[in-house]
């Protein structure tokens, strides 16, 4: 039996069109079955549903500073489709531990750092600030303290004299689409050792 696999996204979902490829080819061990954002009008759901997965969205605006609201709502979707996995891909609301600790153990996130480093927001600014000579991006499992969690996958990405946050963030970006899909497909076949590209 396929695992079931919901992504959720906030913006274009280059991420989450990188691991519905991977997931369409007929030896993996996961199917998505949902992806859903917090935001109705971002593109990444107009490519979901032409990739042919079930879409949902719930516009977090109208809940205000109402979070356990908002995840309610996102829930009712998300219990709907029966995911065994949750991936976070590019989904920019902060989580409630209540939300998270549901899916102990089944919930992923992309993140563009090689956390511990850089947790949060600016990843790419602070990684030239701070002088480093290279970046990168991780794959960990979601618990309730932000961009924390059990590390399964890491891509390093060199940075250059001249580059910029825009030029790291697409070099990075690209081994994002490498990275989350050799980590689903490991996590979801039951192997969560982590991956270093
Ligand atoms: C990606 O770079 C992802 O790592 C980042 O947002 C981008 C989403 O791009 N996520 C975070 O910063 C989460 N803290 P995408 O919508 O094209 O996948």
């Amino acid at each position: 039996m396929k695992k079931r696999v919901a992504i959720l996204i906030s913006g274009g979902g280059s991420n989450m069109l990188a691991l519905l490829r991977d997931m369409g080819g007929g030896d993996h061990p996961a199917e998505a079955v949902l992806v859903a954002s917090n935001d109705p009008s971002t593109s990444g759901l107009a490519k979901a549903a032409a990739a042919g997965v079930l879409t949902a969205a719930v516009d977090h605006r109208p809940f205000g500073r109402d979070r356990a609201a908002f995840e309610a709502a996102l829930l009712t979707h998300i219990l709907a489709a029966k995911p065994d996995i949750l991936c976070l891909a590019g989904f920019m609301r902060v989580l409630t531990p209540d939300f998270v600790n549901r899916f102990t153990g089944r919930m992923l996130n992309i993140h563009p750092s090689l956390l511990p480093l850089y947790p949060g927001l600016h990843t790419h600014q602070r990684a030239l600030d701070a002088g480093d000579t290279q970046a990168g991006c991780t794959v960990h499992e979601v618990t309730p303290i932000l961009d924390d969690g059990p590390i399964l996958g890491q891509a390093l990405v060199p940075i250059l004299p001249e580059d910029t946050p825009d030029s790291l963030a697409a070099r990075v970006l690209t081994q994002e689409h490498r990275l989350y899909p050799a980590v689903l497909r490991r996590f979801a076949a039951g192997d969560r050792k982590p991956i270093f590209l």
